[in-house]
């Protein structure tokens, strides 16, 4: 679409005002939001896994961004938006919006989660990563409600602790007998066997064979980064028994502004040369160091502190542009051409590094 195109009515989707009532944060860089859509709330209900659609008036732009309906069924809608961009809606949400601000939403849209799910028990088996726990936490919230005999058991990685969304929820609905949740952390774990590290394809068809083959049919649903989705597919697929599931897609947004490029993050391609051979990173966003954006697509790199003192993650930086945490000064320096991947966010498009 052209720049400078406007829009003609019938192109846009229909809003309903919604009243923000509460912005309550959930880690250091998201908020749980809630909206009073007035005598409208029959509209906003929803099923498990659908997302809303705001339209925003951002500095530079008007643009559409849709998260997941978090809220319990029969309350207030709720969605929660982590910041992932300087500049975008998400910093918005985190940053800007106030009690009693008032914002135009396109009531509940996906199918996600089919009416078919409920008919019969069965344990349902999630995996999510970051703020793809969204979608995933509607979904375990509903089927405990939805049916007395479905099964909930929850994989959610984070790179630690204090990236735990609904952490204190997700602790309270673990407490039902029909629930178990487990964190894996990239940063070393909760002391718990098998929670420290990544989601790779043979440890997930490893917890298939561990957590999974009961009596009831069996139903997975995955929520994160593109790589992080590849590597729960691949363990899903080898897993010693076919399972049905559905993933959700982050990327694809229901509508888009004619005069929005549809995202807010600026991201990079990283090229990762190890002795093993070469992956490639695609759509690493910018806020992420280059540790985590290889914790989230699945991909092994030497570290141990993560707080730039080990020296365990350094790589050689064959191309392209990084830029440091803000904290990094005063901390012993490398030769030139040398990054701690732990430390360094990329800030071109392209990306090559080498590993030792
Ligand atoms: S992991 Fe220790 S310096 Fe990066």
């Amino acid at each position: 679409m052209p720049s400078g195109h406007t829009p003609s009515p019938a192109a846009l989707p229909q809003t309903h005002p919604c009243t923000v009532r509460e912005v309550r944060r959930l880690t250091p860089d998201s908020v749980l939001v809630t909206l009073d859509p007035g005598d409208r709330l029959d509209r906003f209900r929803h099923r498990p896994g659908q997302r809303v659609t705001f339209c925003l008036d951002l500095q530079d732009r008007t643009c559409f961004r849709s998260y997941n309906l978090v809220n319990p069924a029969g309350k207030l809608p709720q969605v929660a938006v982590k910041k992932v961009t300087r500049g975008g809606a998400a910093e918005h949400f985190n940053d800007v919006l106030r009690i009693g601000d008032v914002l135009n939403v396109v009531p509940p849209e996906g199918t996600l989660y089919s009416e078919q799910i409920d008919r019969q028990a069965r344990h349902l088996i999630l995996f999510a990563a970051g703020s793809g726990i969204t979608p995933i936490f509607s979904i375990a919230q509903h089927a405990l409600r939805a049916r007395p005999d479905h099964h909930v058991t929850l994989f959610y990685a984070n790179s630690s602790t204090r990236d735990i969304m609904f952490a204190k929820e997700l602790e309270a609905l673990a407490n039902s007998a029909r629930m178990e949740v487990f964190h894996i952390l990239g940063d070393g774990g909760t002391g718990e066997d098998d929670s420290s590290g990544r989601l790779t394809g043979p440890r997930v068809a490893k917890l298939m064979n561990q957590y999974g083959g009961g009596d009831l049919p069996e139903h997975a649903f995955l929520s994160g980064p593109q790589g992080f989705m590849e590597a729960v597919e691949a363990g899903l697929q080898t897993a010693q028994r076919p399972i049905a599931y559905s993933r959700y897609s982050f990327i694809h947004q229901p509508h888009l502004h004619p005069a929005d490029p549809g995202v807010d993050t600026l991201t990079s391609t990283v090229t990762v040369q190890t002795k093993a051979g070469t992956k490639v990173l695609e759509e690493v966003p910018r806020h992420l160091t280059l540790l985590e954006a290889a914790d989230q697509a699945g991909v092994d790199m030497p570290a141990d502190c993560r707080s730039g003192i080990c020296h365990r993650c350094k790589a050689r930086l064959v191309a392209g542009r990084t830029v440091a945490k803000p904290d990094q000064a005063g901390k012993k320096s490398l030769p030139t051409g040398w990054i701690l991947c732990c430390q360094e966010r990329p800030a071109s498009g392209q990306l090559d590094i080498e590993l030792p």
